[in-house]
């Protein structure tokens, strides 16, 4: 049977700040996924939170795209903007960046990570959600995940996964896309993969079938709006086992934290801490970035889980590395390569400083 996954997700409204998300506006959510569940548009639904973004996790039979599915997550996320106002939660709506809905929630502040494929006899899904952070940060991860042999042994000895994965890879500055194969072409790749600011994976494929493996979220918010309105909180769907990497496989990568951008502000490189949902909380100079990962098996569409695949003691020493790279960046302060270099910041009056000193300074 052909099943749709649809991740979509957006900041309605932080509590406090914009550390986490309010249980009363997740409820609102619920109640608008169980509506259309009953009356027939979606299969199953899964809601829940990474720090102040809300996550809707559809499954249904509309294929990638749909009108329906992404104007009932514009909606839904519509109604929880109504809660976030009532209880003036921080930065109500902060994502949803267009009056009405126009037939896509593409371009209109809400991230999107879809796919659709043929349910597997054992179809298990892993959904990694992140916040203070963006798209790019998935690159390094999904690099190893699918194309480093010293993460995924499955890609030596598993012979299903032996000829490699293509990657699609979004310019998310000029709005392009190239894909590469891997393993013959990771060097061309990794020139792109390794400036995650400007070069994102969006979809990787299984090379021997053409199915897909993943898919992640490429929505820019801050380019979208032409101003600062919030990073871009990324999300990605991952299939895993038989002829994809096993779930093991796709955590490793996590378990040595590598450095987003997205802390602060959305100004500043951080370390992406792995953590359960409880701990999806984004405290401490509003972060350190955090990451959890969701794992379902599908049944014939209806979501089986979620297991909370980071909420074990395997990853505590990955979340106290981060924690003590969170300390050493942050002695930096206001200097690079802790705040990102002026023209990525998110938040920046610099412009207007600019302009401002402009008389003053002189020829050299
Ligand atoms: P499967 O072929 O069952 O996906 O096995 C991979 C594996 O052994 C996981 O560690
Ligand atoms: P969010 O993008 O998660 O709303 O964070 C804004 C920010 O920069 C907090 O410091
Ligand atoms: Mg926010
Ligand atoms: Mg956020």
């Amino acid at each position: 049977m052909e099943v749709t996954l649809s991740v979509i997700k957006a900041d309605v409204g932080g509590y406090v700040g914009h550390s986490s998300s309010h249980p009363d506006v997740l409820q609102k959510a619920r109640e608008c996924m169980e509506r259309a569940k009953k009356q027939g548009l979606l299969i199953d639904y899964y809601v829940t939170a990474c720090g102040d973004d809300a996550q809707l996790i559809m499954t249904h039979q509309k294929g990638e795209d749909d009108e329906q599915i992404h104007k009932l997550a514009w909606d839904t996320f519509v109604e929880c903007t109504k809660v976030a106002k009532k209880l003036k939660l921080h930065g109500a709506g902060q994502d949803l960046l267009a009056d009405a809905f126009s037939g896509n929630v593409r371009g209109m502040g809400p991230g999107v990570a879809e796919m659709q494929f043929e349910e597997r006899k054992a179809e298990t899904v892993v959904i990694f959600m992140a916040d203070k952070t963006a798209s790019g940060a998935w690159n390094l991860p999904l690099y190893k995940i699918f194309a480093d042999p010293f993460n995924t042994i499955g890609l030596v000895i598993a012979s299903n996964m032996h000829s490699g994965f293509i990657f699609e890879v979004e310019d998310v500055l000029e709005a392009k896309k190239i894909k590469f194969n891997a393993p013959e072409e990771i060097y061309d790749m990794l020139v792109f993969l390794g400036s995650p600011s400007r070069y994102a994976i969006t979809k990787v494929f299984h090379k021997e079938s053409g199915e897909i493996a993943a898919s992640c979220s490429t929505q820019r918010l801050a380019l979208i709006a032409g101003r600062y309105v919030g990073k871009d909180d990324p999300v990605c769907i991952v299939r895993s086992q038989s002829k994809f990497p096993a779930v093991g496989e796709m955590l490793e990568p996590f378990a040595s934290p590598n450095i987003v951008q997205g802390w602060m502000r959305g100004s500043h490189h951080g370390p992406l801490m792995p953590v359960s949902f409880h701990d999806a909380r984004a405290t401490r100079f509003d972060g350190p970035p955090r990451v959890i990962a969701a794992g379902f098996q599908l049944a014939k569409g209806k979501l089986i889980g979620a297991n909370d695949l980071f909420d074990d003691p395997a990853f505590d020493e990955a979340r106290h590395q981060a924690n003590l790279i969170a300390d050493f960046l942050r002695r930096m302060g206001p200097f690079e390569p802790h705040r990102l270099p002026l023209e990525q910041m998110e938040y920046s009056n610099t412009p207007e400083v600019v302009k401002r000193l402009a008389p003053r300074f002189q020829s050299v």
